[in-house]
């Protein structure tokens, strides 16, 4: 190792994944290891915070030493430990952020608390080692839609977010309502390969903003799927969906960068590993002139070493937590709560 690496561990347990990783000057992941909870919550049809909490605390210090074992260090060697504070369910929050403060005082190393969506974004700093601000970074997971100017590393404007539903939240219901089950983004994403966008879906556009809704959509398909009971063509109506999802997104993804007058663009969470968007917005920048980037397909959704890649930049710009710094449920993209 270079004589200024430094070495970040991080935890993320905001939602279902439990996960540890130990990441090398905020690029290079050494190890990430993610224990999911989809099997637990599946017959429930969604994630149960109070069964993800326990599951959480049942696998934390198993991740953690596994963590430090494939990475082939001992937590001596950790420069700065870091863990997801907000936004999340606060009881799952809770097991990383006290665990990662529990090691910070034991160890009395530097310890900082990371927002989750900051995560999302930085995990293509670890897919790219090229890519640096300013760009326009898409955040599509589960519990955020927003389009967002990276200034900086740690400097950040939304530029749009959803008024209702967030994308994969809309995923998902539109999934359990045509019967493929939880989680519903990977389902439908297999079945539309199978359709083609037949059925006309509302889109939903606002004047003078680059703001989403995709409530709209969500209840056509609801309705939809009520009026035609079993005559609905399933991986039409999938393909239709995505289709149209896909075609507001990628509106307001290109009036942003015009905004702002760049042509580098970003993919962050969950539904970022959709492929029928990934092939969208591919196309979109062959057409355009932009240029695109995407996390790999382990680092779209919830994983530790974004977290670690986020912790490193706001470390290199000065930035720490005292070990007071509570969980926030609803905390904000560009909300800060450090020191
Ligand atoms: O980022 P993430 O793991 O958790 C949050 O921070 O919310 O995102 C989870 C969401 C779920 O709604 C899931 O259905 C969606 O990402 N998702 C997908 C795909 N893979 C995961 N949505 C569409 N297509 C996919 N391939
Ligand atoms: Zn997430």
């Amino acid at each position: 190792m270079g004589e200024k690496d430094l070495l970040v561990l991080s935890i993320e347990s905001s939602c279902d994944e439990t996960s540890c990783a130990i990441v090398k000057n905020g690029r290079e992941v050494l190890s990430n290891i993610i224990a999911t909870q989809i099997e637990i919550h599946k017959r429930y049809g969604g994630v149960v915070p109070e069964i993800a909490s326990r599951n959480h605390i049942d696998a934390i210090s198993n991740v953690v030493n596994e963590a430090l074992e494939k990475a082939g260090v001992s937590i001596e060697d950790i420069d700065l430990i870091s863990a997801t504070y907000g936004p999340g369910l606060v009881g799952a929050l809770l097991v990383g952020l006290s665990t990662a403060k529990a090691m910070a005082w034991a160890t009395k190393k530097p310890f900082l608390g990371v927002h989750h969506i900051e995560g999302h974004i930085a995990a293509n700093y670890i897919t790219h080692k090229d890519l640096e601000p300013p760009y326009i970074c898409l955040v599509v997971s589960g519990g955020h839609s927003n389009l967002v100017y990276v200034k900086d590393y740690t400097e950040f404007e939304i530029l749009g977010r959803t008024r209702d539903d967030a994308v994969g939240e809309a995923f998902d219901k539109v999934a359990r309502v045509v019967g493929l089950g939880y989680p519903g983004g990977p389902k439908i994403d297999k079945m539309a390969k199978e359709g083609s966008p037949t059925y006309k879906l509302p889109k939903t556009f606002f004047e003078d903003s680059l703001d989403f809704s995709f409530s709209g959509i969500k209840t056509a398909v609801i309705n939809l799927v009520h009026k035609e009971g079993d005559y609905i063509n399933v991986p039409d109506l999938c393909a239709s969906f995505e289709d149209a999802i896909t075609d507001v997104l990628l509106s307001n993804l290109l009036k942003a960068c015009e905004m702002k007058n760049t042509n580098k663009i970003a993919l962050a969470g969950g539904v970022s590993a959709n492929s029928y968007l990934r092939n969208a917005l591919d196309k979109m920048g062959e057409e355009n002139n932009l240029k695109i980037y995407y996390p790999e397909l382990v680092y779209c959704t919830d994983n530790a070493a974004m977290i670690g890649s986020a912790a490193y930049f706001d470390h290199m710009a000065g930035k720490s937590s005292n070990l007071d710094l509570n969980a926030v449920p609803y905390l904000k993209l560009g909300d800060k709560l450090r020191k």
